[in-house]
């Protein structure tokens, strides 16, 4: 059958019809592998092997498997699946989506180059910008993207190397007009020998919501941890991009050493991925009606979700966030503030910490669990504070990941908190 006709809900549940990895007629579910190493049946094989590897010009019939730190069967179904669901033409996995992002801008950039990154970013890629980076000369320009004038001095410097940013910004739920800097960008690439590049983390936004290459995106990348995965019990990353940046990832996944555990990649091949969809739309309705919630009491200063008319990029959200089969896709994130600032939000968060039933304090995001943190203290906290102060990210904000629970139940908690506030 044909799998161009397939929508990604389908391929999700069913995989690809026939895989290098795996012999899929003989299988409902692929088997998990378990083997760190591989047996080889001549030295002529093992040498082929070493020479094919992450190498597209000497790719054979069937792939030869070596060490699990280069390339491992259920690995590689994983990959062929996160490819079909971003719209890429493949995908590299990795143990986390740190390891994810960080194997991708080591393996862009080199000393003397800049990466320029949206203002807004996860507390840890925000360190590896500034912190670490910048101890290989990598330097680091955070900006606002969706202003042109910054974009634009930033695109005039020939050592800009990477354009970097999030689909839906942790916490802000910013986003960022991917069409427009992709214009931006490849009119100042023309002007130039060294290619730059789009990376975009699309974690918050799932392949269900938004496909950044389709919008001009050179790399996506998905911290598999969350919705993806969906339930808590694995780690993992990944990077979905054109076929020929495969070699190079690879490369760097194998001398870097943030390779999946195969047990996590068959978890989330075989539980996360085939009910990403249907969780994540079903997270998504709660997360509308908990929004307008939040958004009608006396007591909340203001939410942020982009299903609501008062984002303020409600507009451009409708249409980049949308499903592969057309729908509008707000996501399952909210930020909000209560009034009354810090002293309020703390009293709230500790409540529900430890009288609600549905929804828990803790970090992490895009599971079947509600979850509420405060990034100020928790996640973002290693941002230093002018920038937080920049970026909003003040000790008052909130961020909520809505999970599969009753809605009525987590409405309740919320309004029994806000009760004794
Ligand atoms: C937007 C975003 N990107 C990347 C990561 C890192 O993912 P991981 O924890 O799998 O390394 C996170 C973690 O919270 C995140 O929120």
């Amino acid at each position: 059958m044909s799998k161009k006709k397939l929508c990604p809900r389908s391929r999700s549940i069913h995989g690809p019809s026939s895989s290098k990895a795996w012999e899929f007629s003989h299988h409902l579910v692929p088997p998990m592998t378990a083997s760190t190493t591989f047996r080889l049946k001549s030295l002529k094989r093992g040498a082929q092997g070493f020479s094919s590897f992450a190498n597209l010009d000497a790719q054979g019939d069937e792939p030869i498997w070596i060490y699990d730190r280069l390339d491992e069967p259920t690995t590689l179904m994983l990959e062929e699946q996160l490819a079909v669901m971003e719209s890429g033409e493949c995908a590299v996995a990795f143990s986390t989506g740190m390891g994810a992002i960080s194997a991708t801008l080591m393996s862009l950039l080199g000393a003397g180059q800049k990466v320029v990154a949206h203002r807004t970013l996860y507390g840890c890629t925000d360190s590896l910008l500034t912190n670490w980076l910048p101890r290989y000369n990598i330097a680091s320009s955070l900006i606002n993207l969706n202003s042109d004038a910054e974009l634009d001095r930033e695109l005039a410097d020939p050592d800009t190397g990477v354009v970097y940013f999030e689909s839906l910004s942790n916490p802000m739920l910013e986003l960022i007009d991917i069409e427009r800097v992709a214009r931006k960008v490849r009119q100042a690439g023309a002007k130039r020998r060294k290619p730059i590049y789009i990376v975009v983390d699309n974690t918050f936004a799932t392949p269900w919501a938004m496909r950044p290459l389709e919008w001009g995106a050179d790399f996506t990348i998905q911290s598999l941890t969350k919705n993806i995965s969906g339930f808590g019990t694995e780690m993992g990353g990944a990077v979905i991009t054109r076929r020929q940046h495969e070699p190079l990832l690879k490369l760097a996944r194998k001398d870097f050493g943030a390779i999946i555990h195969p047990s996590s990649a068959w978890h989330i091949l075989v539980f996360g991925i085939s009910t990403q969809s249907m969780r994540f739309e079903q997270q998504q309705r709660t997360a509308q009606k908990i929004a307008s919630f939040l958004e009608k009491h006396p007591k909340v200063q203001g939410v942020t979700y982009p299903g609501l008319k008062s984002h303020p990029q409600h507009k451009l959200a409708r249409r980049l966030l949308r499903s592969p089969e057309g729908e509008f896709c707000p996501g399952t994130m909210i930020s909000f503030r209560l009034k009354g600032g810090p002293k309020k939000c703390e009293k709230f968060v500790d409540d529900l910490a430890k009288n609600s039933y549905t929804i828990t304090l803790a970090v992490s995001l895009g599971l079947v669990k509600t979850l509420i943190e405060v990034p100020g203290f928790m996640t973002h906290s290693g941002v230093p504070a002018e920038r937080r102060d920049e970026s909003q990210i003040d000790p008052s904000l909130i961020r909520l990941s809505v999970g599969i629970e009753n809605n009525k139940d987590l409405l309740s908690d919320l309004e029994a908190a806000l009760k004794k506030i």
